[in-house]
């Protein structure tokens, strides 16, 4: 089934969507399915030639794209880049806050520094976001949107960073959708389950082990990027115009498991 097939392909014509760790992963995927409905696409991460090589899948899907190294942990550089997209695209009509960094460790072998690190990606980097997007989107109306995890919900072994960093931004979410509801902004979280191919998968799975997990996932298989796409983009459609303050998992009913990551 395509996007086009249910989505109208102009339903994000004209819109800005900025999508922080755009340049690949799920928040690539998800700009490919905001891209196919029609929206001009900005995205940042921390290495330029990714992002570029992203613009380039971007393009040719029919989106006007802006690609520029910013990291979410400055705030300096995402508001310049806050900035630079407003000019060129237009406003931000919908912000993905998806940077995210992770890896596995023991808790009693973690430094406190990296701890901070995921911390400083994941939360505060949405946080930073969120804030330096604000101005936009009280023009627009506009819609966040996050990226959860399971662990936020459901603790995993060797993910205290990244639980407590995901488990904060549902939390700002949610704080969000209080204080900017009357501006007319909505917010509300994305939780990915297993999604194959994809670096958080690489990470968190031992080698080999993706059929097993396909099969402990009650649709028995794999999420793909589009399957958090689709999800992203009916939050941020006007049909979910009073949905918000919400998680909302595209994990293929994994979370039920209480391990959905
Ligand atoms: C233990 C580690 C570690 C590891 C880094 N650290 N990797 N500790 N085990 N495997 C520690 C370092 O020793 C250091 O602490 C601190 O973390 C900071 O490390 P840096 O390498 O200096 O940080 P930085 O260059 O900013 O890199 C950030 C990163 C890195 C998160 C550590 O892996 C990264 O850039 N990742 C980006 C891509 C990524 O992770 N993608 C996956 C996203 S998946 P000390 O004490 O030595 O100074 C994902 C999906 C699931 O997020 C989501 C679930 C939440």
């Amino acid at each position: 089934m395509h996007l086009e097939d249910v989505f109208a392909p102009t339903l994000f014509a004209r819109q800005t969507v900025f999508i922080t760790g755009g340049g690949s992963g799920i928040n690539l995927g998800v700009a490919e399915c905001f891209a196919r409905l029609g929206a001009n696409i900005a995205i940042c991460g921390r290495t330029q030639s990714k992002l570029d090589d992203a613009a380039g899948g971007l393009q040719k899907l029919g989106a006007n794209v802006v690609a520029q190294a910013a990291d979410v942990r400055d705030m300096d550089a995402l508001a310049d880049a806050m900035a630079t997209t407003e000019k060129q695209l237009g406003p931000i009509n919908v912000l993905v806050a998806g940077a995210a960094g992770n890896f596995t460790a023991p808790t009693e072998k973690l430094s406190s520094n990296g701890f901070r690190t995921v911390v400083d990606i994941d939360l505060v980097g949405a946080f930073n976001a969120a804030r330096a997007a604000f101005e936009q989107l009280r023009q627009t109306r506009g819609s966040l949107i996050f990226i959860s995890a399971g662990q936020a919900q459901a603790p995993f072994e060797f993910q205290a960073h990244a639980g407590a960093a995901k488990a904060g931004v549902d939390n700002l979410m949610k704080t969000l959708a209080l204080e900017w509801g009357p501006y007319g902004i909505r917010a509300n979280s994305v939780l990915p389950g297993w999604i194959a191919d994809t670096e958080g998968l690489k990470r968190l799975a031992p080698p080999g082990s993706e059929h097993r997990i396909a099969d402990e996932v009650p649709m028995r298989r794999m999420g793909d990027t589009a399957d958090v796409g689709a999800l992203a983009c009916f939050l941020a459609s006007p049909l979910a115009s009073y949905i918000t303050g919400n998680v909302v998992a595209a994990d293929g009913g994994m979370m039920l498991r209480g391990s959905g990551i």
